[in-house]
């Protein structure tokens, strides 16, 4: 099957659940396809370090059921430079490294694109984000594990809301995406979600507040995307209280528990699929795309065109958060 002898796999970006178990299918894959397979530290900067090693199929046991990447992961300064490429391709060489799958999001394609246009070798890429923030894929790996995450502790500030009768203001991750807000949001009945894909008009989400107020709704939960226009949870608190100086409101930003934590079903079967389709079209010679799951079905994109393409929300969507949020 093909040239491919020997091929790198490594986790970049932010990490998120999932990767591990796709690491741990693309090991195995390799190996039952009699290919030598190295694991990559640290991603791209691993890569430039030369922090590289076989690996074996004991190496991924135990892992499909946990967050984090075993890989480790970084965000490159250096392989942004034309020296930092280049010594990272020295480093594939010298490990005789002639295929890569490269598990990441936005950032880590960019920089593959970059890299591919000064030194070949065929790649395929796995869209192992929590941010949803590409196209060529109805979902990526950690996507569903950081939404449950969010719905989980969505859950549990309204329980105190409701004790207290309070307004919070709840910010989500997604960097300029709004996909975990808006579909964390729609799960837990919220009854505003703002993110960056609409514009936020902050005195219509104030007047739905008052409406609230004048029919005694007494528990309002807002989610912000953190890439929301307008802004965070503090900018939209501060809004609140200046306009409802009465109002007990209280803001929460879930942070990094967002990216952490075992990986959902949902997730282990995507980066095993995933991650098993990609060796599988890397050795056929279908090169330089990213492996995604459109309709349930696996398809390739061409890595240039999944960055920052990523899908509109739909108006219907958005109609039914206001019908439902009542
Ligand atoms: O891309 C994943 C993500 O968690 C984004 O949602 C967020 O904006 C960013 O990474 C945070 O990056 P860092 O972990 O470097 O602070």
């Amino acid at each position: 099957m093909g040239s491919i002898r020997n091929i790198g796999v490594m986790t970049s970006g932010g990490d998120s659940p999932g990767m591990n178990a796709a690491v741990r299918a693309v090991v195995r894959t390799g190996i039952y396809h009699g290919l030598g397979v190295y694991g990559i530290r640290r991603g791209y900067q691993g890569m430039i370090e030369g922090d590289i090693f076989k690996m074996a199929t004991t190496d991924v046991s135990n892992i499909i059921q946990r967050g984090g990447t075993i890989l480790k992961t970084a965000r490159s300064k250096d392989f942004m430079t034309e020296e930092g490429m280049d010594k990272a391709f020295e480093q594939l060489k010298k490990h005789n490294i002639d295929g890569l799958i490269l598990i990441g999001g936005d950032g880590t394609f960019r920089g593959a694109a970059q890299f591919f246009e000064r030194h070949s070798i065929p790649a395929i890429g796995l869209p192992g984000t929590i941010d949803k923030d590409l196209s060529g894929t109805d979902f990526t790996i950690g996507f569903d594990t950081a939404v449950n995450t969010a719905v989980e502790a969505i859950d549990k500030i309204r329980d105190t809301a409701e004790a207290h009768d309070r307004l919070f203001v709840v910010e989500l991750m997604g960097r300029d995406a709004g996909y975990i807000a808006l579909n964390s949001g729609i799960a837990c009945g919220a009854e505003d979600i703002l993110i960056p894909e609409t514009k936020t008009d902050i005195n219509d989400v104030l007047d739905r507040i008052d409406a609230d107020e004048r029919r005694k709704k007494a528990v309002h939960i807002i989610v912000v995307a953190e890439g929301d226009d307008f802004g965070g949870a503090k900018e939209v608190q501060e809004c609140i209280v200046k306009r409802f100086p009465k109002l007990d409101v209280r803001s929460c930003v879930l942070g990094h528990i967002q990216r952490g934590g075992a990986p959902s079903y949902a997730d282990r079967v995507l980066a095993s699929r995933l991650g098993h389709a990609a060796v599988e079209a890397l050795l056929k010679g279908n090169t330089q795309v990213m492996a995604g799951i459109v309709n349930g079905e696996v398809v390739y994109t061409p890595l240039t065109k999944v960055v920052k393409e990523f899908a509109p929300i739909s108006a219907d969507m958005l109609e039914m958060i206001r019908v439902l949020s009542a």
